[in-house]
């Protein structure tokens, strides 16, 4: 069987990383959250100041790339959960406040060109479902499955507001449903790589799917390539 190359691309919050991971469990292929990289990134530059809500340093962030180092590891339950320079910043990179300047960060080219380098070498050999914003449009360009996923604003905003409550944040739903529309603005407009859905993806909308369901539809495309 061929290794394939994977890109699942789409909205804030509308369950790439969940059906990506799930995709990759199953076919036994290698899963990459590219956003938890640009979020290791963003929290770099928060630590040194260089980012808040009204302010990014840009030519400091891009000086200081070469002192971020960005890996993951997988914890004893072989989820995959994200280091910056050799320290677990996994619970960190999904606060709000690193989704409120995320987006910043992320519109940098050097940052892009930084991260996009590592995420080629991840998904060199194939065998790889990586998840983010430009993967099937820039990072893997070839890839021969593309998938685009989309869910209703509100649906989104309620889901991510429920994973951050059960993990003890105190926050409202409309401050997440504010963050996700802003980001969403941010990531589609940007001059470098914006979130596009490429000509050749195929969209799940996932507003009414359970991610079971969205699996399986995930592998039926799988199985049409393979
Ligand atoms: O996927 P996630 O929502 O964690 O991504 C966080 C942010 O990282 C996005 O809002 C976007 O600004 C940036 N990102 C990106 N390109 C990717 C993945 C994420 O610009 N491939």
């Amino acid at each position: 069987d061929k290794e394939l190359t994977i890109a699942i691309d789409g909205w804030s919050s509308c369950g790439k990383s969940t059906l990506a991971k799930a995709l990759a469990k199953e076919l036994n292929y290698v899963f990459v959250d590219s956003g938890a990289m640009y979020r290791g990134a963003a929290l770099h530059a928060m630590r040194n100041n260089l980012v808040s809500r009204n302010h990014v340093d840009i030519n400091r962030i891009i000086a200081s790339l070469s002192d971020v180092k960005i890996s993951f590891k997988n914890n004893a339950k072989g989820k995959a959960e994200l280091y910056l320079n050799g320290k677990n910043v996994e619970k960190e990179i999904r606060t709000i406040e690193v989704s409120n300047s995320v987006s910043s960060v992320a519109k940098i080219k050097e940052v892009r060109l930084f991260l996009v380098k590592q995420q080629r070498i991840m998904g060199i050999n194939g065998g790889v479902v990586m998840d983010g914003r430009d993967i099937g449009s820039i990072v893997f360009p070839l890839a021969e499955l593309k998938i685009f996923m989309t869910a209703d604003p509100d649906i989104r905003a309620q889901r991510r507001y429920d994973e951050l409550i059960a993990q003890g944040d105190k926050i409202t739903l409309e401050e997440v449903k504010a963050n996700l529309i802003e980001r969403d603005e941010m990531d589609s407009t940007r001059e470098e790589s914006p979130l596009t859905q490429v000509d050749d993806a195929i969209v799940i909308d996932n507003s009414n799917l359970t991610p079971e369901q969205q699996l399986v539809k995930a592998l039926a495309l799988v199985k049409k390539i393979k």
